[in-house]
């Protein structure tokens, strides 16, 4: 069977470098490429039997789906769509990667997401992902931060 390299995605540049670069390392080792995002549909002030429940679920899952469909079409138009799964999953960004690190051979990520303060180096994501996954993780930095161009392995 084929490895399996998990990438998780959300809309921002480092993402978009890490897919880069999840692609190429696929490509070079015959590995599937499962990418992955998690959207968090904060329900916690709503009561549990509120019945538009399902339906904000459903649209959220429809956005997060579009969501990949745009990154990945846009960033790895050509990838070989038979070894290529796109999976979203509702929960925080880092308990839904972590899971699926369990069956993955390699987690990647980028340094940065869409949030945080201007000027971290790590977002929270990725450094709880080194932290804690039991698979190894790639953490991919932003083209400027490695002015020769992207590391090759
Ligand atoms: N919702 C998500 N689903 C899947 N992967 C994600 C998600 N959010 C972030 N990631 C992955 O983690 C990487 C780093 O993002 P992270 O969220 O750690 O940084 P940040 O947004 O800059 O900071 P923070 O979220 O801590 O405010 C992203 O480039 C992406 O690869
Ligand atoms: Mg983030």
């Amino acid at each position: 069977m084929s490895d399996v390299i998990v990438l998780g995605i959300d809309d921002s540049e480092g993402a978009r470098t890490a897919l880069a670069w999840a692609a190429r390392q696929a490509t070079a080792t015959g590995a599937r490429l499962r990418v992955v995002h998690a959207y968090d549909l904060n329900l916690a002030w709503i009561e549990a039997d509120n019945p538009d429940i399902p339906l904000w679920e459903r649209r959220a899952q429809i956005a997060a789906r579009q969501l990949l469909e745009r990154v990945v079409n846009d960033v790895v138009p050509s990838f070989d769509a038979s070894r290529l799964d796109l999976h979203v999953c509702g929960g925080r960004p880092e308990a839904v990667l972590l899971q699926e690190a369990r069956a993955a051979n390699l987690l990647v990520v980028g340094s940065r997401g869409r949030g945080g303060f201007a000027g971290l180096l790590l977002g929270s994501v990725s450094q709880r992902l080194a932290q804690s996954s039991p698979c190894p993780v790639v953490i991919v930095p932003p083209p400027s931060r490695v002015p020769t161009g992207p590391a090759r392995l």
